[in-house]
């Protein structure tokens, strides 16, 4: 048997610290529960100081995951981060406290201005502190790429000799080589005492887009866990891809001596999921999940997979959840055969929500020619980005041209189930549509970010809107929209957008 790798998911704590990322709780709990469908080891699902919204997503999560999942959640070296962890994850069944410090001379000089001797005793408290509430603890020694390698096998055998469980050695501002990144780890195994008894995690950003190569060259050296994101999603450039550590894993398991226990036929599911719920696009060249990763182009290369696909392809694509299903839904189509194609892609909708989903595919269905399983997912999200929505669109008409003034008319209903309309005139539809909005909503706010992309091929194509307002204190708000009309898209994004500023502006106020 190989070595087991522990795949500890990030995705709700520093892939949720991307720009423009940010979930609310129940749309954390619409991804932790895919996460569990993945079989992961751990989730982490917060850092529970830092807002009641974070608070509640870790005591929900840990509520949701039972016994599957081990549930984290992070802390600084501070006593009440550490209570704050603690009571969030009071009914966790298996419950982790992760707490660490800057270790690199940058961060004991710069950012805390403390001594190594300094860092060595905050370390051993903070571990020794949450060992009081919790068995397993998990110390961070962060900027871990950029620290002395003496000073770390210091701070890690403080850390272990307090009783950490875990210690987990990031890559923080993703600087490292891989070689050199698993020098680092070796040297740790071989300098720290009793590091054979605990698990050593790594954690690396993808700064130079070297996360999952520093990520591998880990677990090479010794690493049993990887904390990893779906879609690679984390700070700045992000971090390792669950995906590609996963399947690299996966397909060299017997040269590297390790495998995991993720379930990868879920991978598609959770990347487009994910995708959807933060408002940030997938790369068609993405390996493992984007929309390219299994499409041949080149003559050669269709010649060489029809005759035997592992020509050109390393990874069945059934393996991680793309198998290209050729049943072709038509305005024809029954509820039954939506369902049952709804269940092929991990939907399981009932009722109201299949009748909805139904309604919006029948409509679709009568202007294309083909309904893809790209332009389910849309209708799916499309119907959940409405739940929960403040203001929900009921009609909205544009006049533009040359040489007309761009003028929108929009109509929304509140939860009163008020329907007010506004006309407003712009610099460009959308600039209208924009400000007929605002007339309505009276939320402030900035549009900073918009971008149009067509979910499937073909002229009749979904179009799929991103677009980005950020609030008067720089909170970042992504919203999303698709339909066949690009217009009408757009007004579904940025209302989509405003919906969760006010959600978000709400749930603080509890
Ligand atoms: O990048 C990092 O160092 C982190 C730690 C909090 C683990 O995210
Ligand atoms: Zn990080």
């Amino acid at each position: 048997m190989t070595r087991k790798i522990q795949i500890f998911d990030t995705t709700l704590r520093d892939g949720e610290q991307s720009p423009g990322a940010s979930m609310n709780t129940e749309e954390k709990l619409v991804v932790a529960r895919q996460l569990l469908r993945l079989n992961v080891d751990v989730i982490e699902a917060g850092f529970p100081i830092s807002s009641p919204g974070d608070f509640e997503s870790v005591r929900r999560i840990a509520e949701l995951a039972g016994d599957q999942a081990t549930v984290c959640a992070l802390t600084r070296a501070v006593e009440k981060d550490i209570d704050s962890a603690a009571d969030a994850l009071k009914y966790c069944k298996r419950p982790r406290i992760h707490t660490g410090i800057g270790v690199s001379p940058s961060h004991l000089q710069d950012k805390l201005r403390i001594s190594e001797e300094e860092c060595l005793k905050r370390t051993a408290h903070c571990v020794s502190y949450a060992k009081q509430y919790v068995e397993d603890v998990q110390f961070y020694a962060e900027d871990a790429g950029r620290s002395d390698y003496d000073f770390l096998v210091r701070v890690i055998q403080t850390a272990i000799d307090n009783g950490a469980t875990v210690v987990n050695i990031p890559d923080t501002t993703g600087y490292s080589l891989p070689e050199e990144f698993g020098r680092r780890i070796k040297y740790l195994m071989d300098n720290v005492d009793g590091i054979e008894n605990v698990t050593v995690a790594v954690h690396c950003h993808n700064d130079l887009g070297m996360a999952t190569a520093l990520a591998m060259e880990g677990v090479k050296n010794g690493a049993t866990q990887i904390e990893c994101t779906i879609n690679g999603l984390g700070e700045r450039a992000g971090n390792t891809a669950m995906e590609e550590v996963v399947m690299a894993i996966k397909m060299h398991e017997q040269e590297l001596d390790a495998h995991t226990d993720v379930n990868t036929r879920e991978f598609l599911k959770a990347s487009r999921l994910v995708s959807s719920i933060t408002g940030m696009s997938v790369q068609a060249n993405k390996a493992i999940v984007g929309a390219n990763a299994f499409a041949h182009s080149s003559g050669i290369h269709q010649d060489g997979v029809l005759k035997k696909r592992d020509t050109y392809e390393i990874i069945d694509p059934a393996d991680v959840g793309a198998g290209q299903s050729q049943i072709v839904l038509t305005a024809r189509s029954g509820h039954a055969a939506l369902k049952h194609r709804l269940e092929e892609l991990g939907y399981d909708l009932e009722g109201e929500a299949l009748d909805q989903v139904y309604g919006a595919f029948l409509d679709l269905a009568d202007k294309k020619k083909e309904v893809y399983d790209e332009d389910l997912e849309s209708l799916v999200n499309e119907r959940d980005r409405n739940e929960n929505a403040i203001y929900v669109l009921e009609g909205v008409q544009i006049s533009c041209g040359f040489p007309l003034t761009p003028t929108a008319t929009v109509t929304l209903r509140n939860q009163a189930d008020q329907v007010v309309t506004a006309c407003e005139f712009g610099t460009g539809p959308i600039d209208a549509m924009c400000k007929a909005i605002d007339k309505i909503v009276q939320v402030d706010n900035d549009l900073t970010e918009f971008a149009v992309q067509s979910v499937t091929r073909g002229i009749d194509a979904l179009g799929e809107v991103t677009i980005r307002v950020t609030d008067p204190e720089g909170a970042i708000y992504t919203g999303r929209g698709s339909d066949g009309d690009i217009v009408v898209s757009s007004t579904k994004a940025y209302l989509n957008a405003l919906n969760r500023l006010l959600n978000d502006k709400k749930e603080h106020r509890k």
